[in-house]
């Protein structure tokens, strides 16, 4: 295992401490969050279940016995567990790096506490060297991708990509987000946009950094 993928599993085995008995976990989506998954196994008994951000978590999630539940009928979570594609000083994020950023944002909303797992190399100083994903209703993707150009982004089409909700991806290059807060409002703003990859106005509450030495928790 190389030192990036030793990273996302260290960091996730931590998140475990943050479990209770009987807890309805929400679960986020990627290969640092798979790792979690796959730890989940020796919880499955005393879990209530899991509320899941995407269908690939679901099914790995059902495929080592864990109940998914609908968010609908699960109401607040008390702990949602995720990744990010970037962590800056302040725990705000890029997320969407795989695409399900909306019911990431949906379920991290929906939790009292967002405890975000990475390896090292997604902590950076300033938000935007990782393409910031918005999710576009699809008429609306060239109409979006001009506004990003009007504020000095290079918007990129992830083609051959539908989302979960039916939707499409713009990957926005080239910003340096000095001012989340801001953006996440300006960006949400723009008819069309279903949701921006930038979690600033619901940021992590804990960033667990797996490194070489051990697991350092950001808070
Ligand atoms: C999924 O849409 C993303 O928000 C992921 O959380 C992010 O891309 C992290 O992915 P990895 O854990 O695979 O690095």
């Amino acid at each position: 295992m190389n030192t990036i993928h030793s990273g996302k599993k260290a960091a996730a085995l931590a998140a475990l401490n943050y479990l209770e008995e009987g807890m309805l976990v929400g679960v986020g989506t990627g290969s640092t969050v798979n790792y979690f998954i796959d730890a989940l196994a020796s919880w499955r008994d005393r879990l209530q279940g899991a509320v899941s951000s995407s269908e690939a978590s679901t099914a790995r999630l059902r495929a080592i016995g864990i109940e998914v539940i609908d968010l609908n009928r699960a109401g607040d979570l008390a702990l949602y567990v995720d990744g990010a594609d970037e962590v800056d000083p302040h725990r705000r994020l890029i997320k969407g790096g795989g695409g399900a950023l909306t019911r990431e944002k949906i379920v991290a909303a929906a939790s009292r506490r967002f405890v975000c797992i990475v390896d090292p190399s997604k902590q950076v100083e300033v938000l935007g060297q990782f393409p910031l994903p918005i999710e576009v209703i699809p008429m609306a993707r060239s109409y979006v991708a001009r506004r990003m150009v009007g504020i000095g982004g290079h918007p990129v089409w992830r083609e051959n990509l539908i989302t979960d909700n039916g939707n499409q991806i713009i990957d926005v290059h080239g910003l340096s987000i000095t001012d989340p807060l801001t953006l996440e409002s300006t960006l949400n703003d723009i008819p069309g946009v279903v949701t921006v990859g930038l979690f600033a106005h619901r940021k992590a509450d804990v960033v667990l950094i797996g490194r070489e030495d051990g697991v350092i928790e950001l808070t």
